[in-house]
């Protein structure tokens, strides 16, 4: 079962910051999922609509001009990094998950995967493209079908995994509270992964790898995965 560092290390560590980003690759952990939201023309990596629980800051992001963003303070000394630096740190090491929190992010997003892969050492397999909104992602499936493609939900809609393979994804992601074997059984037989967020308690892993779940995403990766070394050795 893989594991996805959520939002970075971000257990430890400033949340979706360039610090919990290479913490996460030092753990190894599998993959790396980030929120993306467009300000100012530039895509942000970045949770939030506000500003305020995360940053000095206060409003919301997509009022600010990318000169006062950089301005923000996370934590001690980490900033909001846009998408391009992300990708140049990542540099390919590891899986990324890149969420679009809204449409507009969408294509300046994947026009940045695409330079990654050309300038930074990144293989179009290593990004999955999750979002709730699913009207984007049968849209951007086609128009850029050499990336992975996730419908996220935080609910079990009754034809989730039918639907998302008929609009060209290859897994979904659910909320820990919402699984279901049944949900789990039907996306194995359509051959669409199953991942898993938010999952930072031990005995989730574990079972949650018995149910045969593909992927966890957890605030604590270096923690899943030294559980999963222990219980395979
Ligand atoms: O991508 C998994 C998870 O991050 C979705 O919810 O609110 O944490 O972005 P949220
Ligand atoms: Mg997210």
């Amino acid at each position: 079962m893989d594991v996805f560092a959520h939002r970075g290390a971000s257990g430890d560590h400033p949340e979706n910051t360039l610090i919990a980003i290479e913490r996460a690759i030092e753990f190894d952990a599998d993959g790396i999922e980030i929120d993306v939201q467009l300000a100012d023309d530039q895509v942000m990596v970045f949770h939030d609509r506000w500003l305020h629980r995360t940053t000095n800051g206060n409003g919301r992001l997509r009022d600010a001009s990318f000169a006062q963003l950089r301005q923000l303070k996370i934590g001690d000394d980490q900033q909001i990094p846009t998408l391009l630096e992300v990708l140049d740190c990542i540099q390919g090491r590891c899986r990324l998950n890149v969420e679009l929190k809204h449409k507009e992010v969408a294509g300046p997003t994947l026009n940045a995967l695409e330079f990654a892969c050309q300038q930074l050492a990144f293989a179009p397999q290593q990004f999955i493209i999750s979002s709730f909104h699913h009207r984007l992602l049968a849209k951007l499936s086609q128009q850029w079908p050499q990336f992975d493609y996730a419908g996220l939900t935080a609910s079990v809609p009754l034809d989730l995994a039918e639907f998302a393979a008929r609009i060209g994804c290859s897994a979904i992601h659910l909320d820990v509270a919402n699984l279901d074997d049944d949900l789990i059984a039907d996306a194995h037989r359509r051959g669409l992964q199953v991942r898993v967020y938010t999952v930072d308690e031990i005995d989730d892993v574990l079972s949650l790898q018995a149910q045969g779940v593909d992927g966890i995403f957890s605030n604590f990766p270096a923690r899943a995965i030294a559980a999963l070394k222990q219980q395979s050795s």
